[in-house]
């Protein structure tokens, strides 16, 4: 909404939310504070805030102004009952449109933003059918026309994936509300890759993308174990492959696993929708894709513990990253959850370090709250937001995120406060074969296997 209200300057953008806290976070005057970190974001809420980009918690009057809703809301996987495990939660779509329902005047173009299921502009498009009869069975004035434009950022890169997009999808049957949001976009974006579909394909194609790119992260990783154990070179192997134009040399980077909000949750919502067809070599195949990525965060566990010949117990062992890629701070699903907690089960005591992570979002994720004794989590790890001090003593170092600042790492230094026989295992792949050479430290790197063992 940042982008559209700063290539639409005549266009007054308006985000609301349930959440105060939220809301007023997007307005403090401190734009350290805002609520997500993605660059170049805080120069559009700087540049547009309060001129044509408003957020507020005005949810009735807001929706009563609207020409244009987006629901923006999160579509998580179900914890319980019917397809729980595998299905998306819709409570939070639901009650949007119940909500537009109620308070909408007029015509009102709703477009679903969020990913969601295909066909669920149809429970959209019923919730909002009823609020054509008014509370006397009478019809009332309000009309609604329901799109799906699904939204194809990626974290990190945000502002540049919306700036210059591959693709835009708006699908659905009215075709006059189909030109109003299309107007929009071509403000920006050639008309050219501007895509006019059903509504179901809209759905669908944005499920469909992500399930192809975890697909073929899970496929490179795959690989990457089988470099380890031949002696092939994932990079050498990733850039020839890279180079076939019909492959592409793009999303090809072993790493440990997938993480965020959206492949695992897309995959499983693809895999439930094959079921619940009853396709069920289609939904085993895509299951497929989350039991490999499990499978690799797994193994980098194992390997570190099998270098120190089965146990790490009251080794410091350093994590350098926790977001669960580079340029976010966000953590969901973040590969390093995973990795932490398995090393900690082995009793390892971890050090972990991430430039924007917070120490809070860390306990959220490995502390079990119930489990505190003393009002104190027992599992043993700690916060260390400064690299100078995180190395002294540690055994192990594990990069888990491929921040930038750990590509610069002065190793020599390290190697001298390390404690022997020390080593580093690169899963991102952000250190060179050489860097470490003239050190004591033995290195391990993903897609190629031990490099140097002193
Ligand atoms: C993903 C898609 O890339 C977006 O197109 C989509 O809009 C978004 O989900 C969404 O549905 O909202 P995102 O999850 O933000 O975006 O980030 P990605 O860049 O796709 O990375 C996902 C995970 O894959 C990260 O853990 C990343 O480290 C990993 N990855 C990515 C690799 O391990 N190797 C690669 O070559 C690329």
């Amino acid at each position: 909404m940042a982008v559209i209200a700063d290539k639409c300057p005549d266009i007054k953008v308006t985000l609301v939310d349930l959440n105060k806290e939220r809301i007023d976070a997007w307005n403090n005057n401190d734009l350290n504070k805002l609520p997500i970190y993605e660059p170049k974001l805080k120069s559009l809420v700087e540049k547009n805030r309060n001129k044509n980009l408003f957020f507020n918690t005005k949810i009735k009057k807001s929706i009563e102004e609207a020409d244009l809703i987006f629901i923006s809301v999160n579509t998580p996987t179900k914890e319980r009952g019917l397809g729980s495990g595998y299905a998306s939660d819709l409570k939070w779509v639901e009650s949007s449109a119940r909500t537009i329902s109620e308070f909408a005047k007029n015509h009102t173009i709703v477009v679903e933003k969020s990913t969601v299921p295909v066909r669920t502009a149809e429970l959209i498009k019923k919730i909002l059918s009823n609020s054509n009869l008014s509370t006397y069975n009478q019809p009332s004035s309000k009309t609604f026309s329901v799109l799906s434009s699904p939204e194809f950022l990626a974290e990190g890169t945000a502002i540049e994936d919306l700036e210059n997009p591959d693709r835009v999808l708006i699908g659905g049957e009215d075709k006059e509300a189909m030109e109003e949001l299309s107007k929009i976009y071509q403000k920006w974006i050639p008309k050219d890759k501007i895509f006019m579909t059903n509504l179901w394909s809209s759905e669908l194609s944005k499920l469909t993308a992500n399930a192809f790119l975890a697909q073929r992260i899970s496929s490179i990783n795959a690989i990457s174990s089988l470099c380890e154990s031949t002696g092939a070179d994932i990079m050498e192997v990733a850039k020839a492959i890279g180079a076939d134009s019909r492959i592409g040399a793009k999303f090809l980077n072993s790493g440990p696993g997938f993480g965020g909000s959206c492949f695992q949750k897309d995959l499983l919502n693809i895999v439930y929708l094959c079921r619940h067809y009853g396709l069920n070599e289609a939904a085993n195949y895509w299951e497929q894709v989350i039991f490999l990525n499990e499978w690799q965060k797994s193994r980098i566990s194992k390997l570190v513990i099998e270098t120190f010949f089965g146990t790490v117990t009251s080794k410091k062992i350093v994590i350098l990253g926790f977001s669960f890629k580079s340029n976010t701070n966000d953590t969901r699903y973040s590969p390093s959850i995973s990795i932490a907690k398995d090393l900690m089960e082995n009793g390892a005591n971890l050090f972990i370090h991430d430039p924007k992570v917070t120490k809070e979002q860390i306990s959220d994720s490995l502390d079990k709250k119930n489990e505190q004794i003393n009002g104190k989590a027992q599992n043993s790890w700690y916060f260390e937001k400064d690299l100078n001090l995180i190395f002294k003593d540690a055994e192990a170092i594990l990069i888990l995120t491929e921040w930038q600042e750990y590509s610069s790492l002065n190793w020599q230094d390290i190697s001298d406060l390390m404690r022997k026989p020390a080593w580093v295992f690169d899963t991102r792949s952000i250190i060179s074969d050489n860097d470490l050479s003239e050190t004591q430290i033995n290195f391990w790197k993903i897609g190629r296997g031990i490099i140097s063992d002193n």
